[in-house]
């Protein structure tokens, strides 16, 4: 049951430091910095990544990719309806992640099987054990987030970070390919704290708050640049899903190619500043000028507290961490702004949990 939620969504919400604890435990060796998955096939040779997935999966996909980018492998998120089109002839050393919570979206179903035919490796990140992708892939790698009733998808998109942060850890190490730059001890370490770091903001956030404020509002925008990217769309897709709100979220440097235009007093941008963010200060302030009021996602000392009209607060930890950290944030402004508009939180208008027509 719900417990003492009004909603599947807010439990969810507030599960995510158990549930990210599930995902990380056993996996993680702090004594020796790297990780412990259990994968079988192997990695070594693997000189690209698809990762393919849908809507909120796409994001953790888009997370993982910017992330395994910084580890020195070639990786591209795809959208699990695009991957016939989008692509092309994956070399024999493409390693075919499918991102899926339910492990039975059929657009995801059928990318895989595609990378099943031409030979590729497979492997599937997901919820549910046993699951058609689960089956169909060469190896699951179990999130282990418990079930997810809400139709937005909320502890599972943390999860699925999670997940694939510590698979490209993993990459990392066994990878001849990957860079040996990347610091994997330090991330591994914050990783571990995540769940501890996640309960801070659930009993500190002042989301409420801020969601009182922008209620009634023409559209709401999210920027953020690298793995803040990934959490500016995420953000956006939460806040139209439950709200049913006009919200974009896109790279901080697209708002002056064209959203722009849609920008006045009545636009709230939110900025994810949990990673290099110098730039994305600098377009905020573009959208500013407009009239747009500024919310800036950011630990407390970060430079653009200074000119943003409000703040919601995170710890400074690795940008997997933070920008995770910022990404529970806009769960909570998302949820609360659907309470107050009175929606229909965990079935949304039109949606269905699980997705199984192309
Ligand atoms: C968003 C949401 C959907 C799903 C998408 C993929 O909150 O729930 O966008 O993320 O339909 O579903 P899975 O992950 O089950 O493949």
């Amino acid at each position: 049951g719900k417990g003492q939620y009004d909603h599947f969504m807010l439990k969810e919400i507030h599960t995510q430091p158990t549930s990210l604890r599930k995902t990380i435990e056993g996996r993680v060796d702090l004594d020796s910095g790297s990780t412990d998955l259990d994968i079988e096939s192997d990695l070594s040779e693997v000189e690209t990544v698809h990762l393919v997935g849908c809507g909120t999966s796409y994001h953790a996909a888009l997370f993982a990719a910017c992330l395994l980018n910084r580890c020195g492998l070639s990786a591209r998120a795809i959208r699990a309806s695009e991957y016939d089109l989008t692509a092309g002839t994956p070399s024999n050393n493409t390693l075919f992640v499918a991102v899926t919570q339910s492990g039975e979206t059929a657009d995801t179903l059928s990318a895989l099987r595609r990378a099943n035919d031409v030979g590729l490796d497979t492997l599937a990140v997901t919820n549910v054990v046993q699951s058609t992708v689960a089956r169909e892939a060469d190896e699951p790698l179990y999130i282990r987030a418990g079930p997810e009733i809400g139709v937005a998808a909320t502890k599972t998109f943390s999860s699925q970070a999670a997940m694939l942060t510590l698979l490209s850890q993993h990459l990392a190490r066994v990878n001849q390919y990957a860079s040996r730059v990347n610091n994997i001890e330090a991330l591994l370490s914050d990783l571990t704290d995540l769940p501890d770091a996640v309960e801070g903001v659930l009993q500190s956030s002042n989301a409420t708050r801020l969601a009182e404020k922008y209620l009634d509002e023409n559209a709401y925008f999210f920027i953020g640049r690298g793995l803040g990217c990934s959490v500016a769309k995420e953000g956006a897709l939460k806040f139209k899903e439950i709200t049913y709100e006009h919200a974009e979220g896109f790279a901080s440097g697209e708002l002056k190619h064209g959203p722009l235009a849609l920008v006045t007093d009545r636009t709230p941008v939110f900025a994810v500043c949990a990673d290099d963010s110098s730039k994305t200060v600098t377009n905020a302030k573009e959208a500013q000028t407009r009239g747009a009021p500024i919310i800036a996602v950011s630990t407390s000392d970060h430079s653009i507290v200074d000119t943003a009209d409000d703040h919601l607060s995170i710890p400074d930890m690795h940008p997997v961490c933070s920008n995770l950290l910022a990404n529970v944030q806009l769960q909570l402004l998302s949820y609360y702004c659907a309470t107050e508009l009175g929606r229909a939180i965990d079935k949304p208008r039109n949606l269905a949990k699980s997705v199984t027509v192309e």
